[in-house]
């Protein structure tokens, strides 16, 4: 069997300081658990705009298809901000999401027991807090047609649609069913059935759905009424499924329950590949924090924890995915903090890499 094979790009600002912290992870995981991938890195964004004058080249897109999983750092950064909408950094990130056809936007919740404290929440509310949001990424409010500003009458409308079949629903409700079964075995499923015909048939496909999957316990909420409970008592989820605009509200919601953009990671999954495992693109949610950018201050974990969720979902190695976030929740318990994790008052906090080297330690301590 050849080994599974990993797309790297780094991209733009801290996105580079943070995939180097990534890179050792991977290194340790051939060296030290016969878990060799194939890795070859490639530009995006604004680094690939510099040598190509485009943000994702065609042969960086052929690859991205080509291979069994993506690693994306971050894009953008002031330096580009002038530039055309069509070569924005940014572009480059949409051209892998779009081509790739990455329908299912997996964003996990989870609070690590250290930094329970760090929450805007009490900390019986969110300590031991892991729920993950589905949120449908390749249609919806965002895609549908008509779209635009017109003149009507005297005044100008701004119109969106949102649509949605059928099967685009069933496919994004399947993968959360799939998810729940992994869970905790609940899956909510959060739409505005009460007030749009979408919402309508929304729950009535996943409803449908759920007839394959007797094992899960399908729950109905109102989006509204979701985010509400979220901040309420979110523990009471396992996995939430939504559609594009509700998802990108309530995912980043739900994310700030944890504390900081640093430690948040995400999952973008399509349909199966020949070999079996789904079309991946992984990436930490935040961007290129070109405020702290080369100065060794960005918290790696967050890309990390990426990695760790190709580890789940693209190559089945759950056992070594919950290592790695275990070794993550050493390194807290050790009272680690990058500076994104310290308080006011806060004690000296560790650089980029020195959080990097901690993790492994504690890897090799996991051994
Ligand atoms: N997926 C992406 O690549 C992505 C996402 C969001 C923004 N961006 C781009 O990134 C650039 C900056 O955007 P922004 O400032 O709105 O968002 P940002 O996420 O880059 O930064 C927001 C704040 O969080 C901090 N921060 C972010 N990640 C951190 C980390 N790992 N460690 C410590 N602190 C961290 C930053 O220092 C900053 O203060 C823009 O060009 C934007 O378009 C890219």
């Amino acid at each position: 069997m050849p080994n599974p094979s990993l797309l790297i790009l780094p991209g733009d600002g801290i996105g580079p300081e943070v995939m180097a912290e990534v890179r050792k992870i991977i290194d340790w995981y051939g060296a030290k658990r016969d878990l060799a991938f194939d890795v070859s890195e490639d530009l995006v964004g604004g680094a690939a705009y510099d040598a190509h004058g485009t943000p994702l080249h065609d042969d960086t897109m052929a690859r991205a298809q080509e291979v069994d999983a993506v690693l994306l750092g971050a894009v953008g950064g002031p330096k580009y901000d002038a530039l055309d909408f069509s070569v924005k950094p940014e572009r480059g990130l949409l051209r892998l999401r779009k081509e790739m056809d990455l329908f299912a936007n997996l964003r996990p919740a989870q609070c690590f027991d250290a930094l329970a404290d760090f929450s805007s929440l009490k900390k019986d509310v969110v300590a031991g807090l892991d729920i993950m949001i589905v949120r449908e990424l390749t249609s919806g409010i965002y895609f549908g047609e008509p779209r635009g500003i017109i003149e009507e009458g005297n005044e100008r409308v701004g119109i969106n649609t949102q649509r949605y079949t059928e099967s685009e629903i069933d496919r994004v409700a399947r993968a959360a069913f799939e998810l729940a079964r992994k869970r905790g075995g609940k899956l909510c499923s959060m739409e505005k059935a009460n007030v749009m015909e979408s919402g309508i048939l929304w729950r009535e496909v996943v409803t449908e759905v759920g007839k394959d999957y007797p094992d899960v316990a399908l729950s109905h909420m109102y989006a509204d009424a979701g985010a509400m409970q979220l901040c309420r008592w979110p523990k009471q989820f396992d996995v939430i499924v939504t559609d594009n605009l509700f998802g990108d509200l309530l995912s980043d919601a739900a994310a700030m329950l944890t504390g900081s953009l640093g430690m948040l990671p995400s999952a973008s999954l399509g349909a199966p590949m020949e070999n079996g495992r789904p079309k991946a693109l992984y990436e930490p949610v935040h961007g290129s924090a070109p405020d702290i950018a080369g100065q060794g201050k960005a918290n790696p974990i967050a890309c990390i924890l990426s990695f760790a969720m190709a580890l789940r979902y693209s190559f089945d190695e759950g056992a070594e995915a919950d290592r790695l976030e275990g070794a993550v929740e050493t390194v807290l318990a050790q009272g680690l903090r990058t500076a994104d994790l310290l308080g006011e008052e806060g004690a000296e906090p560790v650089s980029t890499s020195q959080m990097g080297d901690a993790i492994v330690d504690a890897l090799n301590a996991s051994l």
